[in-house]
């Protein structure tokens, strides 16, 4: 971690696993990573955060069940969502998308509760940049 600026399409050139979310700064105690998606990632919940989206390039799509039943959000270019804590999500990419999302450091990109994990997707806390 250095305190300098980071220009995020600079940062997204510098890796291309797909799922396998970079860390680019820390505020307080959340980090602010960046990913490259592309298909399907997988069922999951963090039970004791929310979980904040925010796409820089392409389409993302996010699955959730909701106590209402299951909907589909797409969120475009420029848009941000937030999946609550507890709510079980899926996000996908089928044209493939970068993303960047904020979250308490340490969170597991696969939940706490998590379906089976395919090979295509990094189950981590998160890589630093550059790593
Ligand atoms: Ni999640």
């Amino acid at each position: 971690m250095h305190n300098e600026p980071i220009a995020l399409n600079q940062a997204l050139a510098t890796f291309d696993a797909l799922w396998s979310p970079r860390i680019v700064t820390r505020v307080n105690d959340y980090d602010v990573r960046i990913a490259k998606v592309h298909g399907e990632h997988l069922w999951h919940a963090h039970d004791d955060t929310d979980e904040f989206f925010l796409v820089l390039e392409g389409e993302l799509t996010i699955a959730l069940r909701e106590p209402e039943g299951e909907r589909t959000v797409v969120l475009q270019q420029g848009a941000v969502f937030t999946v609550p804590r507890g709510t079980e999500h899926k996000p996908s990419a089928p044209a493939g998308a970068a993303i960047l999302m904020f979250e308490p450091t340490g969170t597991p990109t696969v939940g706490d509760r998590h379906e089976a994990v395919p090979d295509h997707v990094d189950a981590t806390t998160g890589h630093a940049l550059g790593a």
